[in-house]
């Protein structure tokens, strides 16, 4: 047996996509980063400092609060923003390692593709559980987030790998638009923050290249018929991410009053409730799915009666 046959040079172009796997894994080693010696630097968040933009949080919606109301609404939103991250990437990383399993014994260079893009994601959760821990010094106690990673992560994976790289694609889409968009172009946000999603987005770019192929090739494994299960699958998983964000805009807003030294009327109750559901829904779900590359990658893979069940199913959501 002539093992050379199987070396890594002699494979490079044997296999559809290994010019896109080597370009994320070139991008990947350029701009690796550390979490302390690039990204924190010895610095800590500021109790001043707003985290999240306007844009994001839609600060804009509540004309009453005060200055320190508004640092303190942009800095809940934008600690939960981290511990969500920190959320998603446990069952994107148990995914990305599944997947990974495709091309042990294939294509090397998306191999080493996948095994970067899931390194990169333990080394996200652990940025997130720093950013945490460091929030949590400058922000009034009473912060809850009690929603475990690992439970979500065994109910994401429970469904059909379509739909987890369907929502994972979406994810880590609206990622990189919020940095881009929002983020970055926001003046007057702590530097810290700021830097921390600038690291992210650096590593999220190669992610979303990769679910777009991955998503795709699982696509072509599928029948008609699983692919019509996994439309289902998709639309039940934004559903439960919707119950996340609902149970979690109900603690923040709840702390949010809490922690304010501003007696808010019920009316004005009403409205922050109402506020912090729909930046989540808005965060989470929505500007992924308006993002220009989600819509025309579903509506290539599935029919247009399926494309009419997950609109009717988002509908609500979308408001
Ligand atoms: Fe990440
Ligand atoms: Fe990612």
């Amino acid at each position: 047996m002539n093992i050379m046959k199987n070396a890594y040079p002699a494979e490079k172009n044997t296999f559809p996509f290994t010019h896109r796997y080597q370009r994320c894994v070139m991008a990947s080693k350029r701009i690796s980063w550390r979490i302390e010696e690039d990204v924190i630097q010895g610095r800590e968040f500021g109790n001043k400092d707003k985290f999240l933009p306007d844009q994001l949080s839609l600060l804009e919606q509540l004309d009453f609060l005060t200055e320190a109301d508004q640092i303190l609404f942009s800095q809940v939103q934008g600690r939960t923003y981290a511990n969500i991250f920190g959320l998603v990437e446990r069952f994107i990383n148990a995914k990305v390692l599944e997947i990974g399993q495709h091309y042990v014994l294939g294509d090397q260079v998306a191999l080493e593709a996948l095994v970067r893009f899931s390194d990169e994601e333990i080394k996200h959760q652990a940025l997130f559980r720093r950013i945490e821990t460091m929030t949590a010094t400058v922000m009034p106690e009473g912060y809850r987030f009690e929603i475990d990673p690992n439970d979500v992560a065994r109910a994401v994976l429970s469904k059909s790998t379509w739909a987890v790289l369907g929502l994972t694609c979406h994810i880590e889409l609206f990622t990189q638009q919020h940095y881009r968009q929002s983020i970055a172009q926001c003046e007057g946000l702590s530097t810290l923050y700021k830097d921390v999603f600038l690291f992210h987005w650096r590593e999220e770019s190669q992610h979303a290249i990769l679910d777009e192929i991955e998503w795709r090739e699982e696509d072509n494994r599928l029948s008609s018929a699983e692919r019509d299960k996994s439309v289902e699958d998709l639309i039940e998983l934004v559903i439960a991410v919707d119950q996340i964000l609902q149970q979690q805009a109900e603690a923040d807003a709840s702390y949010f009053v809490s922690s304010s030294l501003t007696d808010f009327s019920e009316q004005q109750r009403v409205a922050i409730a109402a506020t912090f559901l729909c930046a989540y829904r808005w965060q989470y779900i929505v500007s992924g799915i308006k993002h220009t590359r989600f819509i025309p990658i579903v509506s290539e893979l599935v029919n247009e009666a399926q494309m009419d069940r997950i609109s009717q199913a988002l509908a609500p959501l979308m408001q």
